[in-house]
């Protein structure tokens, strides 16, 4: 990474997004980032885009938390929640990275924890029948009677949006797909309609991420509503 040191407003959430196809050397640069078990959990991928989307994830994830702290990328250390959610060890930042096809996403802020989902969309998939198995139920319908060019589009803001949230919250599987509603505004942060009475879900706001690239979609949950999201390419 170039330029000055980046700092976090109090009110900001900074999303970077990274490529992960990218050539050999800098993958190699990367990965000397890494500490050893990340480095084995990256070998140990089957797939070759996987290895390096892996590897892309945390080396940038390092490497800009060493800018934002001014501290070295290979002595940060990670700890994992119950949920398999990772934090900084000392939380002098709270982070999420979200992966998918060509794109990293890392979300960063102060004061809030954070959730970010990125998906690229697949149209091979019958996303209207998962809408209706899985969504709250007006989501779904919303899926379910869009033509079909917009059900896709409505289906992955609708999904990001919800991933974001769990991620936020960090309660992996355990908090059911319909237990709540989203409504991702473009410009503004969204309530979250928590009709299971989850009080794990009391407090969020979610917002969809504006485009960044061709049949990707994103967004973005936090605790409270007065944020701003500054959005920026990652450079190694
Ligand atoms: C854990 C979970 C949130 C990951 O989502 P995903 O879309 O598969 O993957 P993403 O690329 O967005 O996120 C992966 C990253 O999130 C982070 N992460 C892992 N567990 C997490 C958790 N419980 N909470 C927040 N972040 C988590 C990690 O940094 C991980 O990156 P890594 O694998 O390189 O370490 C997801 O698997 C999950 O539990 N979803 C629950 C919702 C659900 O029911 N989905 C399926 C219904 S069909």
């Amino acid at each position: 990474m170039s330029g000055a040191r980046p700092a976090i407003g109090e009110r900001e959430i900074h999303i970077w997004i990274a490529r992960t196809d990218r050539g050999d050397a800098e993958i190699a640069s990367l990965s000397r980032v890494l500490d050893g078990e990340e480095r084995s959990r990256a070998a140990r991928f089957h797939f070759d885009a996987d290895r390096r989307r892996s590897i892309v994830a945390r080396g940038a994830l390092r490497l800009l938390l060493a800018q934002y702290l001014a501290r070295d990328p290979s002595g940060l250390r990670f700890v994992t929640g119950p949920q398999g959610k990772p934090s900084l060890a000392d939380a002098a930042l709270e982070v999420n990275v979200s992966h998918s096809g060509d794109y990293v996403l890392i979300a960063l802020a102060s004061g809030t924890p954070l959730g970010v989902d990125v998906e690229c969309e697949n149209r091979t998939t019958d996303l209207k029948g998962i809408a209706d198995r899985f969504f709250d139920p007006a989501e779904a319908a919303a899926v379910v009677a869009a033509n079909d060019a917009d059900a896709v589009a409505l289906f992955f803001q609708t999904w990001t949006a919800k991933e974001a949230l769990i991620k936020a919250v960090g309660g992996g599987l355990s908090l059911p797909l319909d237990s709540f509603r989203v409504r991702p505004g473009s410009e503004q942060f969204a309530a979250v309609q928590n009709h299971g009475h989850d009080e794990r879900l009391d407090g969020w706001y979610v917002r969809a991420l504006p485009p960044f690239a061709v049949h990707y979609h994103a967004a973005v949950a936090a605790r409270g509503d007065a944020w701003e999201t500054i959005i920026r390419p990652f450079q190694p």
